[in-house]
């Protein structure tokens, strides 16, 4: 398409030629077998990837050096017994001119928790915040031996087909901390001044390099920030990179974060800005003469392109947006933009959905396919039905959707103007989410969905349109606690004031310090308002790591004032009273914002029983729970209509 000619020049990466300027970042995805071997679940993923048209594919940072520390179901690159599998992953990435690299990492103290006998090496000793062990220094044979298994990895790489390699020297692995002054306090060769804590990685690169050739590609991917006191600092990086690229490196990629503690930089969330990483790259690619590749919230092609010809990088790097939508750099080319499933940077699916019971494998939250294209197929059906979904929030869009996509007759319900749902109140205030409710507005008017704006379904409704089936999407509204004061004309809804539906008082205290009460307590004190939360648990229990970390750093920087652990006594006319350290104490408020939760709208799913010959009820409408649910939901009833009698899901979901 025109406008992105930059996107789909090729470029040069040492001996390796790219056919375009669009590189896969490594994303550890957990779909490795248990001995970090490929698993068809791994191809299947990575080959959807490169039918979408990316250029080169970086494998996620793999496993060098046994035993353990690592989370489980990582990728392994640590004995000749994974090249066979590796081996057939990089022959199918041929057949598509997609170039392959893999990451090489030691991951050091990430992923220690998961062994807690384990003692990682570091190079000090001190206190591992996440698991409270003591680390212990690491010695020099263990630095020469860790530089020589990234060269017996790189060899195996080499064997197992692979154009390159990626030295992993960011986020917190074994050789950043070695780099960073924060952690790295040895006073031997390998601590004190830059030069000698860039030691250890310059030896690796320089050996590698060594060993693999010229036509072998060897690039690191560095930190350009920590985002951390006394962490590193883009001055550090800029003196840094000069001397991994006279070590050997034939390009570098310039990240930023630490995985346990600036973790919101690491993966950007919805409060960073788009691109928010490539001043870093910038900064380095002044200082040096191989190729820089930058990422971090770059899925949108104009600023891409932008940053391209403005000669602020060479290469743009995605990752979380590959995962929602697989094809994005063949929509881009094709100018099918508003075909683009969005990535909204929630870290729901990928950062924060590593439960055991699924392997602790990575998903997407708006793409429910992403980790199941080997077993997935859209199947269409031989009887077309005539359903009804009703509720048009994230749930009824996606189940909608799908069921049109198979074959059946569908109508969407809702009894507002605009579909959305609570989505819409994320939206309001947060304007770039509602790319997702675009997207699937426009799926479901592609997919020839009847949609039925202001449209309050009732049981009337209902038998007069004698549908097959009935799908309740009909989401949730917000609870209220049962205090004295509640009725009190200070107390307001969070989703109003989040809506702009009501004004807040100059004082204001928000009970619940969930997503919710965290957003609105932000969104009130940028606007100058004086602002406390209230919690009976910490604030932000439940909420994902990388938001937490990131919403607290804004209610920090916003002067809110917290109250975990205390509990609500009641709302009076000044404000209320709450018992924390067992003391009654008055918090004085004009206004009171309620944010503690929902409860589900499903009044009718109970007059509907019995009256249907299929009723099933999805997303919040059956429990409120976040946008994952709603969507991996709607998704799930979208494939199961009509649902066999023995799928089980019955039972879940059947009114
Ligand atoms: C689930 C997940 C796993 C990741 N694993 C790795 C990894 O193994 N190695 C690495 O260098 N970066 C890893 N990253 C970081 C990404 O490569 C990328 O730098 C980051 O997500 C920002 O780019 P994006 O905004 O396009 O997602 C991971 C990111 C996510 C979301
Ligand atoms: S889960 Fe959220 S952040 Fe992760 S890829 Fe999907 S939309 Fe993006």
């Amino acid at each position: 398409m025109s406008g992105f000619e930059k996107l789909f020049e090729p470029g040069r990466i040492g001996s390796v030629n790219l056919k375009n300027r669009l590189i896969m970042e490594p994303i550890g995805t957990r779909y490795a077998d248990s001995y970090g071997h490929i698993t068809e679940r791994y191809k299947y993923f990575l080959e959807e990837r490169a039918k979408g048209g990316i250029g080169l594919i970086i494998n996620e940072a793999s496993r060098m050096v046994k035993p353990l520390p690592w989370p489980p179901f990582n990728l392994a690159i640590n004995d000749d017994k994974c090249i066979p599998g590796l081996l057939e992953l990089t022959r199918t990435m041929k057949k598509y001119d997609t170039k392959i690299f893999i990451e090489l990492a030691h991951l050091g103290i990430i992923g220690s928790e998961h062994d807690p006998n384990l003692v990682p090496a570091a190079p000090s000793a001190f206190r591992y915040h996440v698991t409270g062990v003591m680390l212990r220094e690491m010695t020099r044979d263990e630095i020469e031996f860790v530089v020589l298994k990234h060269v017996e990895a790189a060899l195996r790489a080499k064997k197992a087909g692979y154009d390159g390699v990626m030295i992993d020297v960011a986020h917190g692995t074994l050789l950043h901390m070695f780099l960073s002054p924060r952690v790295n306090r040895r006073i031997d060769e390998y601590g004190g001044s830059l030069e000698k804590r860039c030691r250890f990685t310059c030896d690796a690169i320089r050996r590698v390099k060594e060993e693999v050739g010229n036509d072998f590609c060897v690039i690191v991917r560095m930190s350009g920030e920590d985002f951390l006191d006394d962490g590193i600092t883009i001055q550090d990086a800029a003196n840094q990179a000069p001397l991994f690229v006279k070590a050997g490196a034939d390009g570098l990629d310039i990240s930023a974060g630490v995985f346990h503690i600036s973790a919101h930089m690491f993966t950007p969330t919805l409060l960073q800005e788009e691109g928010c990483r490539v001043y870093l790259a910038t900064a380095i690619k002044k200082v040096v003469n191989v190729p820089i590749i930058t990422s971090g919230k770059l899925h949108n092609p104009v600023l891409a392109e932008k940053i391209l010809r403005e000669g602020k990088a060479d290469f743009i790097g995605l990752a979380r947006s590959l995962l929602a939508d697989p094809q994005l750099p063949n929509k881009i080319r094709e100018g099918r933009l508003e075909e683009i499933r969005p990535c909204i940077y929630c870290n729901l699916g990928c950062r924060h959905h590593q439960i055991p019971s699924e392997g602790f494998r990575v998903t997407c939250n708006v793409n429910p396919i992403c980790g199941i294209e080997g077993e997935y197929k859209l199947i269409k059906v031989k009887t077309s039905k005539k359903v009804m979904v009703i509720g048009g929030g994230l749930a009824g869009m996606e189940a909608a959707i799908v069921l049109a996509q198979r074959g059946h007759r569908v109508s969407l319900y809702e009894k507002e103007n605009e579909l959305g749902g609570q989505w819409n109140t994320l939206a309001s205030y947060r304007p770039e989410v509602s790319s997702l409710t675009n997207y699937l507005s426009r799926e479901l008017r592609k997919s020839g969905v009847q949609i039925q704006n202001n449209t309050q379904v009732d049981i009337q409704l209902v038998k007069k349109l004698q549908p097959d089936a009935v799908v309740i999407a009909t989401g949730a509204r917000q609870k209220l606690p049962d205090v004295p004061g509640i009725d009190g004309k200070t107390v307001v809804l969070a989703n109003d004031v989040l809506s702009g539906k009501v004004r807040s008082g100059k004082e204001v205290v928000v009970i619940g310090g969930g997503l919710v009460g965290m957003e609105t307590a932000t969104f009130l004190g940028k606007q100058g308002h004086k602002v406390s939360i209230v919690d009976i648990v910490d604030i932000g229990k439940d909420v994902g790591y990388t938001l937490k970390e990131a919403l607290l750093e804004e209610i920090i920087r916003n002067g809110i004032y917290l109250y975990p652990n205390a509990v609500l006594d009641r709302i009076t006319e000044n404000g209320l009273t709450i018992i924390i350290f067992n003391e009654t104490v008055l918090l004085k408020a004009d206004t009171i914002v309620i944010a503690i939760g929902s409860v589900s709208n499903n009044m009718l799913c109970q007059e509907l029983k019995g009256l249907v010959p299929e009723l099933h009820v999805i997303g919040d409408s059956l429990e409120p729970r976040n946008s994952l649910a709603a969507i991996h939901e709607g998704f799930k009833i979208g494939n199961l209509i009509p649902a066999p009698v023995d799928s089980g899901f019955e039972e879940t979901l059947r009114g």
